[in-house]
């Protein structure tokens, strides 16, 4: 199946929307963070799940138990098809949450995935030590994910560095969804912007990923539709990437 997610990280629904219809059947769906939510507000999450757009929520919820549980149910009532929550708000917050998404598809909606996000990769070992982690960042970053499939997510949110460390760990049902993805057909001229630990995209599927998340590579080229046909070109030489839903690659779902 397509993997690809793309980045909405544009300022206002109208760049959102001309970006969808340009790369609709092309992508497997779209990532709304806090810069296109805190601009247009849930009608955005509405109008893309409307069109029969899959939208990953990626506004990392990290609060009580009570609130995230909360929230998880609001996503879902939007329309969300995936949304994410911080593992280090612990297991209680995390099994909370999947339980709201358990809760949202009885209520006859489809079942939201729900994934953690491990350390953020801007996290160095010395930043991690300074909030009182003593573990390297790819120790913790296996830790929480251990503790999110045990707490019921889904998956997790990962470098491509950390892809194949964590499908060690938690197996080929677990979701690995790998932004950072620059290089090879996810070439541009500007290169690979604030994004260090980076992969190119064939080399991410190969390392495990489910989903990869691109931004940038594709929705700041001149043809972003183009630019996502050589992602999948390259994905194609992997041997993981199928139109036919009948014939999942490993790890992919
Ligand atoms: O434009 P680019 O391909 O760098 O976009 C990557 C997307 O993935 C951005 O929305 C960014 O916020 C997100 N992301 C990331 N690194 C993480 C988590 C999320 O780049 N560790």
């Amino acid at each position: 199946m397509n993997p690809i997610l793309i980045a909405l990280d544009v300022p206002s629904a109208a760049a959102a929307l001309a970006l969808t219809d340009a790369l609709r059947g092309s992508v497997a769906g779209y990532k709304i963070g806090s810069q296109l939510f805190t601009a247009e507000g849930p009608s955005i999450v509405r109008t893309l799940a409307e069109r029969g757009d899959k939208v990953f929520l990626d506004l990392k919820f990290h609060d009580i138990s009570n609130t995230v549980a909360g929230a998880i149910e609001s996503a879902s009532h939007l329309g969300a098809w995936m949304m994410n929550v911080h593992a280090s708000g612990g297991q209680a917050m995390m099994s909370a949450a999947a339980e709201a998404a358990d809760r949202a598809a009885t209520a006859g909606r489809p079942r939201p995935l729900v994934i953690a996000v491990t350390v953020l990769t801007s996290m160095s070992a010395e930043a991690l030590a300074s909030v009182g982690v003593h573990r390297s960042p790819a120790e913790q970053v296996v830790h929480l994910a251990l503790m999110a499939k045990a707490s019921g997510m889904d998956g997790v949110v990962a470098s491509p560095q950390e892809t194949t460390a964590i499908r060690d760990a938690c197996g080929h049902d677990f979701l690995i969804v790998t932004p950072g993805i620059r290089g090879g057909s996810a070439e541009q001229t500007s290169g690979r912007q604030d994004q260090s630990r980076t992969m190119a995209p064939g080399d991410a599927m190969r390392a495990g990923a489910s989903y990869l998340v691109v931004g940038r590579p594709i929705t700041g080229a001149s043809d972003p539709r183009s630019a996502a046909q050589a992602v999948i070109e390259e994905l194609r030489g992997t041997g993981l990437f199928s139109t036919d839903p009948a014939k999942k690659g490993t790890g992919l779902s």
